[in-house]
């Protein structure tokens, strides 16, 4: 797969550094508005033919970048039809979150990033679910355990600490800190582990899982399922590993258990910048030279993790 590495930072920086123009000002439409245009005006400029497979959601107001839309260089007329691609055949798949964690942006928060995943074509899995079940762990748990999502979370813990050589009580678990996650909290209280709570932002969660010393051995919640596809691409570059499901209104799993290469096939490329702080990448800072950004690129095919530091002129 050709290496658009350097081309999607360009386009989560342009995404980050327009919605941090919005930080805290309590506008959630505003920001995603502007990173949504920032972020499209960059893929137009990229050599390739590219389609939206994961995008924002039409019913949440968005401006742009839907499911279908087609982006990249190759297209003569924005928005365009598959016939009126000029380098012919539509090559990649786009999984794209202008700003991931509305929430922590229009409220100077914190773990808000702009974030890109590319695949080859049909290669994302598309559902119309807002919700899935995810579990993430990173590379070591990955490579010894064999986790699933019926196992029972006592079970799941167990080997998350064999694999890390560490006491149950010292495995840290995060979840999402909504009303839904209240039966897991009770259950990982009695078998007594460590629970760390975020408000928003799982992407960052389950790619935490992947990095040593960030404090998370094990993501486990209900989250968005956009953000699983994301997360997903990037896990694979990093060689953690991810079971989801999709779930019902109650929350219930249903069908059958999506593992990382059911929700990313292939070679995938991830690139994020932060907007505001957060655990992974320092949010935007405006200088009087100009914003300074903070990225990290990855690559499945190769397994490199960039972390980019750019002064912008
Ligand atoms: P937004 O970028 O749409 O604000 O979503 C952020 C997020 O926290 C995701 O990281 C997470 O998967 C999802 O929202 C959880 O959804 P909800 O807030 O509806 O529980």
């Amino acid at each position: 797969m050709k290496n658009f590495h350097l081309d999607l930072v360009r386009v989560t920086e342009a995404g980050a550094i327009s919605a941090a123009e919005w930080v805290g000002r309590g506008d959630k439409e505003a920001a995603d508005k502007a990173a949504t245009n920032a972020m499209r005006d960059r893929l137009n400029k990229i050599d390739f033919s590219a389609e939206i497979a994961i995008g924002e959601g039409k019913k949440d107001n968005s401006h742009g970048l839907y499911e279908g839309e087609m982006v990249g260089a190759g297209w003569e007329i924005y928005p365009s039809t598959p016939e009126q691609c000029i380098f012919g055949n539509v090559l990649y798949d786009i999984a794209i979150d202008p700003i991931e964690g509305t929430t922590p942006t229009a409220k100077g928060g914190y773990e808000a990033m702009s974030v890109i995943a590319l695949a080859n074509k049909d290669c994302f899995y598309k559902t119309e679910r807002f919700y899935m079940m995810k579990l993430a762990v990173g590379p070591k748990v990955a490579k010894r355990a064999n986790l699933q999502l019926d196992m029972g979370i006592g079970e799941v813990v167990s080997h998350v600490a064999d694999a890390l050589g560490k006491n149950l009580e010292h495995v840290t678990v995060c979840v999402l800190d909504r009303p839904r996650s209240q039966p897991l909290v009770e259950a990982l209280r009695v078998l007594g582990c460590r629970i760390k709570f975020i408000s928003d932002c799982d992407v960052t969660a389950c790619i935490a899982t992947c990095v040593e010393d960030s404090g998370i051995d094990l993501y486990w919640s209900i989250g968005g399922s956009p953000e699983a596809v994301i997360a997903a691409a990037a896990m694979k570059c990093m060689g953690g590993y991810m079971l989801c499901s999709e779930v019902n209104d109650d929350f219930k799993l249903v069908g059958k258990s999506l593992t990382m290469e059911d929700l990313a096939k292939g070679p995938t490329m991830f690139a994020a910048t932060g907007i505001t702080d957060g655990s992974l990448l320092e949010g935007v800072r405006f200088t009087a030279r100009g914003p300074i950004t903070n990225s990290i690129a990855m690559r499945s095919e190769s397994g490199t993790i960039r972390r980019i530091r750019t002064e912008h002129g």
